[in-house]
């Protein structure tokens, strides 16, 4: 295994897309490690999640800056500081803005349950039922300036019945969640990754079995490996 990059994911809640990423780090089927876990609400679940693992945690309270590019320049000041080489979204409830867009272009991922550019914003698995579609997902995508915009890294697909609710399609969609996310971080990881314009082109020559593993056939994403 070559060397670890450091991670930082930001959250606002729950953090199970967090839990996701420790799991597969502690058991060392990512070439990655997280050095700091930001939240942006004080209460966020995933700040528990993250201290039972003895991960350092940080809480950022919005009203504490001015405007937003002073909250995201804090957040780089902490990112710089933990030496952080990808950063992660993960249920953030925060628009970001070029102050931490710019100096981490091309390294800040973010993930989304439904398949973009479908459905972009709040409450994408309603969205995606109202709308009647057949099929939804989730997507990773590295981050650019507007909500939920930025070169696709991976999907994953899947069925909407006639009988879904938002809670049993956001529940399908969470499992397939907890699967790419860290496939997309080992991607990365191994150096796999080459933005060109709207298009994320990715490396497949010797891809290591670390990416399969990540891939079981539980939940099988592998087409596009
Ligand atoms: C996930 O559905 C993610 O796609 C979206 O927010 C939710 C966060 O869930 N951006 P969790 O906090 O990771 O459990």
């Amino acid at each position: 295994m070559s060397k670890k990059i450091r991670l930082a994911v930001l959250i606002s809640g729950r953090g199970s897309n967090l839990q996701s990423i420790i799991d597969v780090s502690k058991k060392g089927m990512i070439d990655a490690e997280i050095a700091i876990v930001i939240s942006d609400k004080k209460d966020a679940y995933g700040l528990v999640r993250a201290k039972e693992n003895d991960i350092p945690t940080l809480s950022l309270s919005p009203k504490d800056y001015k405007n937003r590019e002073e909250f995201d320049k804090k957040v780089v000041e902490e990112l710089n500081k933990h030496k952080v080489d990808l950063v992660l979204l993960a249920g953030f409830m925060r628009i970001v803005t070029p102050a931490l867009i710019e100096p981490f272009r091309d390294r800040i991922m973010n993930i989304h349950p439904a398949l973009l550019p479908s459905f972009p914003g709040l409450d994408a698995q309603k969205q995606a039922l109202e709308h009647g579609v057949k099929f939804s997902g989730c997507t990773v995508h590295f981050v650019e300036e507007g909500m939920d915009e930025g070169p696709i890294i991976i999907q994953a697909v899947v069925p909407v019945m006639d009988n879904d609710t938002v809670d049993t399609l956001s529940e399908l969609i969470l499992k397939y969640e907890h699967k790419i996310y860290p496939i997309a971080i080992q991607l990365f990881a191994e150096g796999r990754l080459k933005v060109e314009g709207r298009k994320v082109l990715v490396n497949k020559e010797g891809m290591s079995s670390a990416i399969y593993k990540l891939d079981d056939n539980n939940v099988k994403i592998n087409p596009i490996l």
